[in-house]
């Protein structure tokens, strides 16, 4: 029997240095040998975000290891430091390299981009430039054969990067019914977690703050913002809600570390709740088969748990990724990357990858 195509996928556009072997083809689940994370977040702590110059040079240093730790828990090599002739036989076994072209960090990206290049040059395997963002789309296609999802199919993708509603009726056929016009739902929670004092990044950490809230009955006493809530669109607004919270501080109708909790059950309920309706909205108007939720604030449980009960009552199945493939991970852009080596004339495939900071979707 004829093996399955199998690829080596990197993904370095922002602060987590990542590496995942996988294989698969079109009639059938894709399979993830590895998935390596390097996560970086807890040096860009102190900076309150990414640092991208720092991201740069820890890519750099990161990045060989990275992919030589994934090749081993791939069972392709048997220890990460192992010799570089052990390393090149079981890059040869492989079918191509994909690899995060954009959008992100231009210097981080870059890294990414040129490891890719000159491994598929000397293995003699063909490059495929993928786009993080549907590599986060993608990440809905890593289910068990018989969940996943259909098309046409509608997206929620939330990170720290986007938020967006995608109605997708192809394999790389996207319509954006909407995006932010300001920042993403990511970044609000990164911005606002840096007002309560809370840790980058603030997703998780508003997350738990607010459940603890929740188990204590904790309440704030004023309502935040939910920005454009009731607009017709399906865009999103989330920069307001900043300035809510920084004008509550001023005022005094949150005060740390006493209002911690409430304030970031309040930021969540207020960003979730605009998610929802709007994705409600745009299922009911655009009557998909499946609904998917992707993006490193797909983490979330709470927006997981109310989007799921919200499309139940529409009768649309909603698509969760397992966790460890909502934020940044290579195995998503391997998932995009093995659908483009399948769907793309092989010619198109061989070219040196170029980094693009603002590559777009379509
Ligand atoms: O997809 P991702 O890893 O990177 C980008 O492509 O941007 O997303 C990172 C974002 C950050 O803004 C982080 O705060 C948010 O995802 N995030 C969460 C949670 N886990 C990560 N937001 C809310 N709740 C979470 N549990
Ligand atoms: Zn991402």
């Amino acid at each position: 029997m004829q093996s399955l195509p199998r690829i080596l996928a990197i993904e370095t556009s922002c602060d987590e240095t990542a590496a995942s072997i996988i294989e698969g083809n079109l009639d059938a689940p894709f399979t993830v040998l590895s998935n390596v994370v390097a996560s970086q977040a807890a040096l860009h702590a102190e900076y309150g975000g990414v640092f991208p110059d720092l991201a740069a040079r820890e890519h750099t240093r990161r990045i060989i290891p990275v992919i030589a730790l994934a090749l081993k828990e791939a069972g392709l090599i048997k220890r990460p430091t192992q010799a570089g002739s052990q390393i090149y036989r079981a890059l040869k076994t492989l079918d191509a390299i994909a690899v995060t072209v954009g959008p992100g960090l231009i210097g981080p990206l870059l890294i990414g981009a040129t490891t890719g290049s000159q491994l598929a040059a000397i293995m003699g395997k063909p490059t495929i430039p993928v786009n993080h963002w549907e590599g986060h789309i993608y990440s809905t296609f890593l289910q068990p054969a018989q969940t996943l999802p259909r098309f046409p199919l509608l997206i929620l993708t939330v990170s720290g990067g986007h938020t967006s509603l995608v109605l997708m009726r192809e394999h790389f056929d996207y319509e954006i019914l909407g995006k932010t016009v300001d920042d993403a739902a990511g970044e609000a929670f990164d911005k606002t977690a840096r007002l309560l004092e809370l840790r980058y990044p603030g997703g998780p950490e508003i997350a738990q703050a607010a459940a603890r809230a929740r188990e204590n009955g904790a309440n704030l006493k004023i309502v935040l913002p939910r920005p454009m809530l009731a607009s017709k669109d399906f865009n999103f607004s989330f920069s307001g809600l900043k300035t809510a919270v920084r004008y509550a501080l001023n005022r005094g109708d949150i005060v740390l570390p006493r209002d911690t909790d409430a304030a970031a059950a309040a930021i969540e309920d207020a960003i979730l709740d605009v998610l929802i309706a709007k994705t409600c909205r745009a299922a009911q108007e655009h009557r998909p088969t499946s609904v998917a939720l992707v993006g490193g604030v797909a983490a979330n449980y709470e927006l997981r748990r109310r989007l799921g009960d919200g499309l139940v009552k529409l009768s649309t199945p909603l698509f969760l990724p397992e966790l460890e493939y909502t934020t940044d991970n290579a195995a998503m852009i391997g998932a995009a990357g093995l659908v483009r080596y399948f769907e793309t004339p092989r010619r198109y495939l061989s070219k040196p990858l170029v980094a693009d900071a603002s590559m777009r979707l379509t």
